[in-house]
């Protein structure tokens, strides 16, 4: 016996991986189900050495009797079939922006906020958060216990796998096209990405921030705690995959930067050991230094956390 699981955004780039990082990891899955849009119905996906999974139209599906549904096919496609899927009796996983502010529905990063998944129940939904705020907000986790965060400044390095594979496809092809004089139409990126960083993720808002970058302050305040202060910028930079960030923290506590480094060391390892499978996000990958101007006393370490491979 084992759980069904439904991957729903299968021929995705989040899809993908899951489906990758479910085989990989051996989850105990009866059953895992590909689900995309009409278009790519019939289509084939590796599930493992010896599975093919065919791709099935998630608009037809009947999620009775599945027990998991890993939702990644953008957020308007979620927000009708999340619920209806969450109604069937299935828990929905959503790696989309839709349910995550939402105040009955957990925003979860486990290595974080395990303890949020107490309220999934309510909707059977339980939201994920955007990728530069996850890896952010693991690194902050134990410095935020050990130390207090007050404020936090950081900016992103974002790749282009983050706007998903036509993001990834639009990269390819631009490079491409300059290396043979060939002209350039940005379509998923607002500028040419080809050896270009693009200040621009989301949607401007009304204060000058784009979307993406309110996103890392509500969702670390939802997830972390709503005092801490954000100010995030976030940019595009023209690599296929892996998000790097330099995130400048200031603590209510007096902090060295061997202190900072300990506790991050520490959390790795209390992760490593409660399971061999944990993102490594921490001392190991981040480099930390200090304000120059900084007193011995109140020491302000700037954490620049590289993404795990
Ligand atoms: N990429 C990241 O790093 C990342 C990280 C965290 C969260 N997310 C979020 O996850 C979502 C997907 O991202 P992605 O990068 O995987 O995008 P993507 O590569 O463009 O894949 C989108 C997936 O959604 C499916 N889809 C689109 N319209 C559909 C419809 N009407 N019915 C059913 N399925 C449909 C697509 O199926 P077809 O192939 O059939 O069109 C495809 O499987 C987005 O909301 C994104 O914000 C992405």
């Amino acid at each position: 016996m084992g759980y069904r699981v439904a991957v729903v955004g299968a021929t995705g780039a989040v899809g993908r991986e899951m489906i990758k990082t479910l085989a990989q990891r051996e989850f105990p899955a009866s059953e895992v189900v590909a689900l995309a849009s009409a278009r790519s119905v019939g289509q084939e996906i590796s599930f493992g050495p010896k599975q093919v999974l065919k791709v099935k139209n998630l608009e037809t599906f009947d999620f009775t009797g599945w027990d998991i549904g890993l939702f990644s096919p953008g957020a308007a496609i979620s927000a009708v079939h999340g619920p209806r899927a969450a109604a069937a009796g299935c828990v929905v996983i959503d790696n989309t922006s839709h349910f995550r502010m939402e105040y009955d529905i957990p925003l979860v990063v486990p290595e974080v906020n395990p303890e949020a998944l107490d309220k999934f129940a309510k909707r059977n939904i339980i939201a994920n958060p955007n990728c530069s705020t996850i890896q952010m907000v693991v690194a902050l986790k134990p410095l935020h216990d050990r130390f207090r965060i007050k404020r936090v400044v950081v900016s992103t390095y974002q790749s282009v796998s983050g706007a998903g594979k036509e993001g990834m496809d639009e990269l390819f092809n631009h490079t491409k096209a300059l290396f043979v004089n060939d002209p350039n139409t940005p379509e998923i990126f607002t500028k040419e990405i080809a050896y270009n960083c693009i200040p621009h993720i989301d949607r401007f808002l009304e204060d000058g921030s784009t979307k993406e970058e309110w996103k890392m302050v509500v969702e670390t305040k939802k997830i972390l705690d709503p005092d801490i202060a954000v100010f995030a910028t976030c940019v595009r930079v023209p690599v296929f995959i892996g998000h790097a960030e330099s995130v400048d923290v200031e603590f209510e506590r007096p902090a060295s930067v061997a202190e900072a480094r300990a506790a991050l060391r520490a959390a790795t390892r209390r992760r490593s050991t409660a399971s061999a499978r944990t993102r490594s996000t921490s001392a190991g990958s981040a480099r930390i230094r200090r304000w120059p101007t900084a007193s011995a006393s109140g020491a302000s370490p700037t954490i620049c956390a590289k993404a795990p491979p």
